[in-house]
């Protein structure tokens, strides 16, 4: 027998098809009934019952498992999808929303992991989502409980032959859970208040068809030699704030964009099908050119912070050095 949310989603046609005769679902959700989805199920030869119950709630659970083990039998898989948004900036996230999202997830996956057991359980499958891996933007709260129960995985290890797993989806349209649209982020650059004295913010715009979001230090001295910061991935040119003003007081012109597709950057395509060519890593290599070109005429050195930059940064240099000692180029390249 099978543990799963209500989602009506899940149980459209292919589902239906798919189902094994002999299946036996027992469907917990907070709504009232779910009629038409026991009664498709009925239909495509399996058999459910409902019961109305809260995840979040281990009692309930636990009395809803003992209605399903006393209609079918014993249970042999869960699947854990139960799962709702409360998108909202940090700032104005309510707790209690907040606590729901990352509850219905979190305390749900302990509370169907303890309420079976006494059953001969064989998977126990959770779904997480993107966001757990990569954040997303108003869903802080989500975001955390998708990748707690990616590490659920290994803490629940207690009960050999049960096959455990959390599968990070992508987002699928139409469905319950899309999430808010929300306006763009990039909103102009980062507020002088959650910078360093000395460090600026600003938008270099026009720049290899981008406008740029960069921040600068050591910018009031003209003709500084600059040092170009390129973060990694998943990462923000926020990441140098700290090492800027000491790169300014030794007298460089320390300046660190969000790149192509990051941060506050715009004029890239974000769409989901977008064409991804002007990420090649030529291109990003144009932005750097650009943007130094833009703001100075000398580059002392680069510095880097991961894989993209890393490869980004040292084609930079190939260029720019290009008359220079490979041992030089790679010393410049290993500074951070
Ligand atoms: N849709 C996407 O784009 C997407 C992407 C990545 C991951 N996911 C994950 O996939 C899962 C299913 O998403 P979906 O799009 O099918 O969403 P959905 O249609 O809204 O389904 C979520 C289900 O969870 C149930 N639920 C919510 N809170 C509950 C609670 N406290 N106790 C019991 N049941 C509860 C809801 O039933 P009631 O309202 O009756 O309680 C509903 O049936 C979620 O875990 C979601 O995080 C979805």
């Amino acid at each position: 027998m099978l543990i799963t949310p209500n989602t009506c989603t899940k149980w459209d046609r292919k589902y239906l098809n798919a189902l094994n005769p002999a299946a036996r679902l027992l469907l917990l959700g907070r709504s009232e009934s779910a009629d038409a989805t026991v009664e498709s199920i009925r239909a495509a030869g399996g058999d459910a019952l409902y019961v109305r119950c809260d995840v979040r709630d281990c009692a309930e659970v636990e009395c809803a498992f003992e209605q399903a083990r006393n209609t079918f039998g014993p249970i042999t898989h869960v699947v854990h999808a139960a799962g709702i948004l409360a998108d909202e900036s940090i700032a104005s996230k309510d707790l209690d929303r907040a606590a729901a999202v990352f509850d219905t997830k979190v305390a749900g996956a302990f509370n169907l992991w303890n309420a079976a057991h006494r059953d001969p359980l064989q998977t126990f499958l959770m779904y997480g989502s993107w966001a757990g891996r990569f954040g997303n933007a108003h869903q802080s709260d989500y975001s955390a409980a998708n990748h707690v129960l990616g590490r659920l995985t290994s803490r629940l290890d207690d009960r050999p032959g049960v096959r455990i797993a959390t599968i990070d989806l992508p987002p699928w349209e139409g469905s319950g859970m899309d999430p808010l649209p929300v306006g763009p982020l990039a909103v102009g650059p980062l507020a002088a208040s959650v910078l360093p004295a000395g460090v600026r913010a600003r938008i270099a715009r026009g720049i290899n068809g981008l406008d740029i979001h960069v921040l600068e230090a050591g910018y009031e001295t003209p003709d500084r030699p600059a040092v170009l910061l390129l973060h990694g991935f998943p990462e923000l040119a926020y990441s140098w704030r700290k090492v800027m003003p000491a790169l300014a007081a030794a007298g460089y012109h320390a300046i660190a964009p969000d790149q192509r597709g990051y941060g506050r950057t715009t004029g890239w395509d974000a769409d989901y099908d977008g064409d991804l060519n002007p990420f090649r890593l030529l291109n990003m290599v144009r932005d750097a050119f650009g943007l130094v070109s833009a703001r100075v005429g000398r580059i002392k050195m680069v510095a880097v912070a991961s894989s993209v930059a890393t490869s980004a940064g040292e084609r930079f240099f190939r260029n720019r050095m290009r008359r220079r000692s490979s041992s030089e180029m790679n010393r410049c390249c290993d500074a951070k």
